[in-house]
């Protein structure tokens, strides 16, 4: 069975054994089957997370299931699930349609609900952990469904307990979220703030309002949402949020559809203070943003980018020319092919700024 179709990277692997999951019941029945449930599995969703290294040799469980609701609410929040097969921007855009905010940061970003969680996906200062409720998960174990609440799938940056032994064997089959009945704006990624300021700013020019406009884009710009509300009555709501969130996407990320891709191939590096200081002697210019643990993330683009491999090509793979944290396929890569250039960067990056680059996706 080709998986050409079920990667984002159109990488042509294919697997021996291929089953569309439309119900979580589904799961019982097949892994309660001694025969089916020996063979090495892997969990597909949108698939736009992994980078398929060679044919798979077991079986492929293309979680496919459909249905969204809103289940309940608290004194703060409106609870919303999912089940795993939802397409996640389509989720994203359902619950602002609701009237429900809070997911709009994490708009466009390819792939589906139930994989959301075991990268703890991110964007824009908001990380599922941020918004997430719980979550049922089958256990082919024991063959029963679990709930996990927060703590327990233990959310780090990019990161979770599925991603490691005691989670890995897990099947995510729906996700709550949480989301604020008192909405505010996050606005605390400048890069977004600035975008959405020149939204209202136009928008408000258009209506004529050109002071208010400024002032309006200056208030954003200064992640005060909030007073920004009060001065021309431009209020930023979550739907103008997500269109600013997607303006910049489409801008800097190419779309899979287009171009095969899985985002970005490297995790921004965390080092520790001591190291960045000595790194900043000798690069003035290096991007990094200080955590609130004292460590300090580094910008795995910019390191690429200094290193020269912007736009540069290896066989089939290449590096995106308006983003130099996102590897393609310009037709035809392999799994090996992407490696190779994979490589090639840590290499580099390593040899100048010592630092060693993790690749974000899962090798299968
Ligand atoms: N930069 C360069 N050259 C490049 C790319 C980036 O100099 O080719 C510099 C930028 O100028 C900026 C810094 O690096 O100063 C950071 O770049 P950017 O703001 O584009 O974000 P990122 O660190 O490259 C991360 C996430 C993205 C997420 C954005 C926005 C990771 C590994 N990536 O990218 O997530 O959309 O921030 O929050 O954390 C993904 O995980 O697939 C993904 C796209």
């Amino acid at each position: 069975f080709s998986l050409r179709h079920l990667n984002t990277f159109g990488i042509d692997a294919r697997a021996r054994h291929y089953v569309r999951i439309t119900a979580a019941d589904q799961l019982a029945a097949l892994l309660g089957e001694p025969r089916l449930a020996a063979l090495p599995r892997l969990v597909l969703g949108g698939g736009s997370n992994l980078l398929l290294t060679g044919d798979f040799d077991g079986l492929v469980l293309h979680m496919a299931s459909s249905g969204r609701e809103v289940v309940g609410e608290t004194a703060d929040h409106v609870l919303v699930r999912a089940q795993a097969g939802e397409n996640w921007h389509a989720f994203v855009e359902w619950t602002l349609a609701q009237g429900f905010g809070g997911l709009e940061n994490l708009a466009l970003i390819p792939g589906t609900v139930g994989a959301a969680p075991i990268q703890n996906i991110g964007a824009y200062g908001l990380e599922t952990k941020d918004v997430f409720h719980s979550l049922t998960a089958f256990d082919p174990a024991t063959g029963a469904l679990a709930t996990l609440d927060g703590p327990a799938c233990r959310f780090a940056y990019r990161d979770s307990i599925f991603k490691h032994e005691a989670g890995r064997g897990l099947i995510i089959v729906d996700v709550t979220f949480a989301l604020p009945r008192a909405w505010r704006p996050n606005l605390r990624y400048a890069e977004l703030a600035n975008e959405l300021a020149n939204e209202l700013a136009n928008e408000l020019a258009d209506a004529g309002g050109k002071e208010a406009a400024n002032a309006v884009a200056n208030a954003v710009a200064n992640e005060q949402a909030n007073a920004a509300a009060g001065q021309g009555g431009a209020q930023p709501t979550p739907r103008q949020v997500a269109d600013a969130v997607i303006a910049i996407r489409r801008r800097k990320l190419p779309d899979p559809a287009v171009i095969g891709n899985a985002g970005s191939f490297f995790k921004n590096p965390v080092v520790g203070a001591e190291q960045c200081a000595a790194l900043l002697e000798r690069h003035p210019a290096l991007v990094h943003h200080r955590q609130e643990d004292g460590t300090v993330k580094l910008a795995a683009g910019w390191l690429i980018d200094q290193c020269g491999w912007k736009g540069k090509q290896l066989g089939a793979a290449g590096v995106y020319p308006k983003q130099a944290l996102v590897l393609v396929n310009h037709g035809g890569a392999s799994g090996a092919d992407v490696q190779r250039l994979a490589r090639a960067i840590q290499a580099d990056v390593q040899a100048r700024y010592g630092v060693l680059l993790e690749p974000e996706p899962v090798f299968v």
